[in-house]
């Protein structure tokens, strides 16, 4: 038996799978996700055509995937795409389309060796028209191959390669959510932008909202705290201009520190890491 393996897929984002026709791609979707996460080719085939295996529905079909996982990203749900996605365009219009939702997307390939597909569609008694199914997954397999090379620089945030069939039987699925996903964050917040290194204000601001700051021996605000519990999100722009800039950094930093505050960086923090990286400009 293979060693367990766990692939980390995001918990709201895209997976494709990738793998020649009877890898096993239907059969792993359906143990590891719900099937309303499965978008499949060949339901979408069905759905314009009355007929799974009407090659050519395929132009339709795809149209109709597409739509379909393009909505589902735009609500934040993990969709995963039950397709060969063997060629590169095929991934290359989904892995846009996740992008344009500013979503990740990875890929788990189902290497299989082609006598093992070809002997599982025996099994099953599919048939693909007059093509021989021998010649349907030797193409899919030749096209994959070539993939695999690639297939990292595809824009994919993970490419999990599952060699052979005990390896795709012994993989099990981690969903991970992504660091910025913090919905179960409900507030009440603060919402601070464009402090600009006036520290002054800062603290006189966080005062007069009911914060309590804290301070170091030597009389500097690091830190503050609500008692009602509030939570700051300081959503850019700390730095610059002011006269303050590390009084402002210091208390912000200890507020995130402590889990009293947000933060997210914004152009002027940019520049800054880039000055401080050497970088010009
Ligand atoms: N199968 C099997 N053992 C596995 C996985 C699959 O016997 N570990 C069988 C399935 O029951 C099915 C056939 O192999 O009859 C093909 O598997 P499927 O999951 O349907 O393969 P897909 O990759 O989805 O093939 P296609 O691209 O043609 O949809
Ligand atoms: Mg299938």
């Amino acid at each position: 038996m293979a060693e367990p393996r766990s692939l980390g897929v995001p918990a709201a984002g895209l997976v494709l799978l990738v793998g020649a026709s009877g890898s096993g791609k239907s059969t792993f979707a359906a143990r590891h996700f719900a099937p309303t996460e499965v978008v499949s080719s060949d339901t979408c085939r069905a759905l314009v055509a009355d007929d799974a295996e009407d090659q050519s529905a395929t132009p339709d079909a795809f149209d109709l995937l597409q739509h379909l996982v393009g909505i589902r990203l735009r609500r934040g749900l993990l969709t995963v795409v039950d397709a060969t996605n063997v060629q590169s365009d095929a991934r290359a219009q989904l892995v846009s389309l996740a992008r344009s939702h500013d979503l990740l997307v990875d890929a788990i390939v189902l290497k299989v060796p082609a006598r093992v597909a070809v002997e599982r569609h025996r099994a099953s008694g599919r048939t693909f028209g007059r093509v021989p199914v021998e010649r349907i997954v030797e193409r899919h397999d030749r096209d994959l191959r070539r993939s695999l090379r690639g297939l990292r620089r595809e824009g994919f945030r993970r490419v999990h390669v599952l060699d052979g069939v005990e390896e795709v039987d012994a993989a099990t699925i981690v969903r991970e959510r992504s660091w910025n996903d913090r919905r179960e964050l409900t507030g009440p917040f603060d919402i601070v932008g464009d402090v600009h290194g006036c520290a002054s204000e800062l603290r006189t601001l966080l005062e007069r909202l009911g914060w309590r700051l804290e301070r170091d021996d030597a009389g500097r605000a690091v830190g503050a705290h609500h008692p009602e519990g509030r939570t700051a999100v300081f959503v850019g722009d700390l730095v610059d201009r002011g006269p303050d800039t590390p009084g402002v950094l210091r208390l912000v930093s200890g507020m995130v520190a402590a889990g009293t505050a947000l933060c997210v960086t914004g152009n002027h923090e940019d520049k800054l890491v880039r000055a401080r990286s050497g970088a010009a400009g």
